[in-house]
């Protein structure tokens, strides 16, 4: 059955039960985007071990499917490898959810560039050292 107007059990189910809500101090990688179509804002934090995503914190001020993707793109993230998440597109992120309605895909970019921008912090950062 589907729980509201298209969304699949999945994108219910984390929207009412958000992972890894918060902010992280001192962060190895920071990432901060807006959604252009909406004007919804994502940050997401970062700690990194030896290039591994130890931990990770989103905080947003969007809609429904904004924060069901950035709940399950922080899930897919944690515990992998930079370079391995990095690769996460928008479209894995809705996919694990079981499918986004269409005119809802642009949420789910939110989630995912923020992931790339705080990979990307995070290596800018190391590079100076
Ligand atoms: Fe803004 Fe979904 S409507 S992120």
């Amino acid at each position: 059955m589907m729980a509201g107007v298209g969304y699949s059990k999945k994108v219910m189910e984390h929207f009412m039960n958000p992972r890894n809500v918060g902010v992280l101090e001192n962060p190895d990688g920071y990432g901060k985007v807006g959604n252009p179509i909406c004007g919804d804002v994502m940050e997401i934090f970062i700690k990194v071990k030896d290039d591994i995503i130890t931990d990770i914190k989103f905080k947003t001020f969007g809609c429904g499917s904004a924060i069901a993707t950035s709940s399950m793109v922080t899930e897919l993230a944690k515990g992998k490898h930079v370079d391995e998440a990095i690769k996460l597109t928008r479209n894995d992120v809705a996919d694990e959810l079981d499918g986004l309605p269409p005119q809802k895909m642009h949420c789910s970019n939110l989630a995912a560039d923020a992931l790339h921008e705080a990979i990307k912090d995070y290596k800018s950062r190391n590079m100076k050292k």
